[in-house]
């Protein structure tokens, strides 16, 4: 089917989260499938300079609250598929449920839903002291009982929504990763390989329905040789140091972020330390046919934001 034909056949494509705060893997998805062709309509919280720069790529721009119904059922009337993505924040099990009641309600072809690649090995007995994660858990539990469409995406650490913000400033400042990540391996993934995950499977999803798929960079490698990769990029040395969990949450403390988004943080360099976001998946290629982006061509590619390369 071509993509004008997709476009009128099945309404636009609802892509939540859609403005991108940290990973912004909404934005992206937003600019893929215009790419495409495919008609999109981005939901917003609120109307700002992102919102307007939505518009002028070609979307159609919904505001609304993903923990109101209303809203819900406003932005979802008409579209058959549907990415649904926020912020790490305490309502997102409230969200997501919201979005499971209406997508029933409207009939959806396709709901394709963010997790967390953590959820892969939590049970009843075997949690997470993370709020966030526990909800990714019961979010996806709660989808399977809903009987909808579902294709689930459950990406590890970011590149983009973590590495960028958390160890941006201190490569700048001092040429150091300073993280409470032990000896833990760790393969972060880029929000730019998420989002075209997210956008292959939304334009023709028929083939992704029920299938889960766990996304990570193409290395597992601890962290002096991310650091490696780091100066590799950089053309200068960058080295890793393993901060006391106290420090760094001090330091997340300081940069007022939310306490769900800190006890998250610190929740992530446990598990790091415990080596279990040594993990390796292939769905980034085996669903786009491209291979996932390394650290090093992540920070080359955002040299500037990490102090500059050494010429
Ligand atoms: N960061 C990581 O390392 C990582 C790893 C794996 C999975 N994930 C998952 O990825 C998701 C986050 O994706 P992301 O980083 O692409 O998101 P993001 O950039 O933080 O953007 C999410 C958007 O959601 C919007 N939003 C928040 N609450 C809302 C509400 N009540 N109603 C309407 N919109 C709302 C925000 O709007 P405003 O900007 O206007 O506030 C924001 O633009 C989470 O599910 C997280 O668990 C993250």
């Amino acid at each position: 089917m071509s993509a004008n034909e997709n476009k009128n056949q099945n309404g636009p494509i609802l892509v939540t989260g859609a403005a991108g705060q940290l990973g912004a893997v909404g934005r992206n998805v937003v600019g893929l499938l215009l790419d495409r062709g495919l008609a999109v309509r981005a939901m917003v919280r609120r109307e700002d300079e992102r919102a307007a720069a939505l518009r002028s790529a070609g979307a159609e721009v919904v505001v609304g609250d993903l923990l109101e119904p209303a809203d819900v059922y406003r932005v979802a009337n008409g579209c058959q598929r549907v990415y649904f993505g926020m912020s790490v924040s305490p309502g997102y099990l409230e969200a997501s449920v919201t979005m499971a009641a209406v997508t029933r309600e409207v009939g959806v072809n396709a709901l394709v839903n963010m997790s967390q690649m953590t959820v892969s090995q939590m049970s009843i007995q075997n949690t997470t002291p993370s709020r966030q994660q526990r909800q990714h858990w019961l979010s996806e539990q709660a989808l399977a009982w809903s009987g909808l469409p579902v294709v689930t995406i459950r990406p590890t650490v970011f590149l983009e929504g973590f590495f960028l913000p958390l160890v941006g400033p201190t490569v700048r400042d001092r040429s150091r990763i300073e993280l409470p990540f032990g000896q833990g391996k760790t393969n972060p993934v880029s929000t730019a390989d998420v989002a075209q995950v997210v956008a292959t499977v939304l334009a023709d999803p028929a083939a992704h329905l029920g299938r889960v798929y766990e996304l990570t960079g193409p290395r597992s490698q601890d962290m002096q040789a991310v650091a490696r990769e780091f100066s590799d990029a950089l053309n200068r040395e960058v080295t890793y140091s393993d901060i006391p969990p106290e420090d760094w949450e001090r330091a997340l403390k300081r940069v007022r972020l939310p306490e769900h988004l800190t006890h998250h943080l610190m929740t992530m360099a446990e598990l790091n330390r415990a080596g279990r976001y040594d993990r390796m998946a292939d769905a980034v290629e085996r669903v786009t046919g491209r291979k996932a982006t390394s650290v090093r061509e992540f920070v080359s590619l955002h040299a500037n934001e990490f102090g500059g390369r050494r010429s």
